[in-house]
């Protein structure tokens, strides 16, 4: 076999035939190691060895519940023996508290569960677990050294790693959350969950900087991404899931911090009591989830040639492909207004069916007029069109379940006593809605 001499970062584990005095990728000093690999044929590999994937086994992939419906859910029915899942989110947004939480329900309903928990003594969490009322037995570490965690996988059904920026290796002479010890530690614990057919949680922190050495790099080698999300001006926080080997991605669940821990919210409505002008209510679909939501806007006089806009929770190129549509078709001149939309709750909305509601909150604003509560579900075209979005029936149903009588949209499948429709099927339908 023929051998190489290569330099490795020991950092992020960036390498080159060359010596480098700091790395070209993490930006570190003196993390260059030699190492001498060896490459092409030589002494005879042992062969692979071979599964056979039987109907049987197939079919007996179990699922193991959470104990917290919500989850369950998202996960498309709950756990599944030997998934590695990777729950990440901000800082003090709650993972900790929802971690905890799990290993609450998870051991009231029979299962062996270990929180290891690499960034907060024993008395911060016993403080956390006196805040939530654990009512279980919950199994604690605060060991930090993965290899040692390992060893015990076998021991539990779920084990929650707190979080992964903690946790280290000896095999690496890496401080604990640089890359090469968060992928380490997470390649150990994706081995041990496949090894031992434990469930693995492990927690990552992100930063809104999008910081490389966070969870990103590590999404491809777990079975699952969940991401946690909200705004720290309410008490809102969603869990996303962003890849799901074993179920569908892009389903949410919707919680509420309180003193006492996370609440999940079965039937989300997120508005207020009166809907003054520049205020639309739609009902949308997050994954499978239907929300009630409310957007805001303020569509402003602008003294300057290229008029501000933005947008909270909602992508901005959206708004402006709605904002283009409706000054060309409803003649409206926009282009002299500053134009401000956000979602209330701090909730982020990627549905298309949101577009009829933006629209409408738009015109609400310029004309000063109100909407009352009026439920708006639509697409709109580029062509200013108003089209159905998918699972229409679903949010008509969720419309009349949280006690609203009047929907526009450009027609309902379903019809229900009592519910006024206005058909809406073009953008200039909504001048008529506005009297
Ligand atoms: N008494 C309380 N009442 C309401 N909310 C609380 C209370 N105590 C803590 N919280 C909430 O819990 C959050 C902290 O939760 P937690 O420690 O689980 O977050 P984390 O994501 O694990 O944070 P870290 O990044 O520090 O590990 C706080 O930001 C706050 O929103
Ligand atoms: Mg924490």
């Amino acid at each position: 076999m023929k051998k190489i001499k290569t330099f490795v970062c020991e950092n992020c584990g960036y390498e080159s035939p060359k010596w480098f005095g700091r790395c070209p990728v993490c930006g570190q000093w003196n993390t260059a190691k030699e190492v001498i690999k060896g490459i092409g044929k030589g002494s005879k590999s042992p062969l692979p060895s071979l599964i056979y994937l039987s109907k049987n086994q197939i079919e007996n992939q179990i699922r193991i519940s959470s104990n917290i419906d919500e989850l369950d859910r998202i996960l498309g029915g709950g756990f599944v023996k030997g998934q590695a899942i990777l729950l990440g989110g901000e800082p003090g947004i709650g993972k900790s508290t929802l971690a905890l939480q799990i290993s609450d329900k998870a051991t009231e309903k029979g299962l062996k569960v270990l929180y290891a928990s690499g960034e907060e003594s024993i008395d911060q969490i016993f403080y956390r677990a006196k805040r939530i009322d654990v009512s279980s037995e919950i199994v604690i570490t605060t060991e930090q050294n993965i290899d040692t965690i390992s060893e015990v996988a076998k021991d539990f059904d779920l084990l929650i790693i707190d979080s992964i920026q903690t946790f280290y290796t000896p095999d690496l002479g890496s401080i604990p959350g640089s890359i090469s010890q968060i992928r380490a530690v997470t390649g150990k614990m994706v081995k041990a969950a496949k090894e031992n057919q434990t469930v693995i949680l492990l927690i990552g922190h992100i930063t809104k900087s999008g910081d490389i050495a966070g969870p990103k790099i590590v999404e491809h080698m777990v079975d699952t991404v969940l991401y946690f999300e909200g705004e720290r001006t309410t008490d809102y926080r969603i869990i996303r899931v962003f890849k799901n080997r074993f179920g569908p991605s892009g389903e949410i669940a919707i919680f509420e911090m309180t003193s006492k821990g996370l609440n999940a919210v079965k039937n989300p409505v997120f508005i207020e009591d009166d809907i003054p002008f520049g205020n639309a209510i739609a009902c949308v679909l997050e994954g499978s989830k239907p929300i009630i939501v409310q957007v805001q806007a303020l569509v402003s006089r602008s003294k300057i040639p290229s008029p501000r806009r933005t947008a909270v929770g909602i992508d901005i190129t959206r708004v402006n492909a709605v904002v283009a549509v409706m000054s060309k078709l409803l003649k409206l001149p926009l282009d002299m207004h500053e134009i401000y939309v956000k979602i209330l709750g701090g909730m982020r909305i990627t549905d298309p069916g949101l577009d009829l509601a933006i629209s409408s909150a738009i015109l609400s604003s310029l004309l000063e007029k109100e909407l009352s509560k009026i439920v708006f579900i639509g697409e709109v075209g580029l062509d200013g069109k108003i089209r159905l979005p998918f699972a229409t029936n679903k949010r008509i149903e969720t419309v009349v379940q949280s006690g609203f009588k009047e929907v526009a949209a450009p027609a309902t499948p379903i019809e229900h006593r009592n519910l006024i429709v206005h058909e809406t099927r073009r953008l200039s339908d909504l001048i008529s809605i506005m009297g």
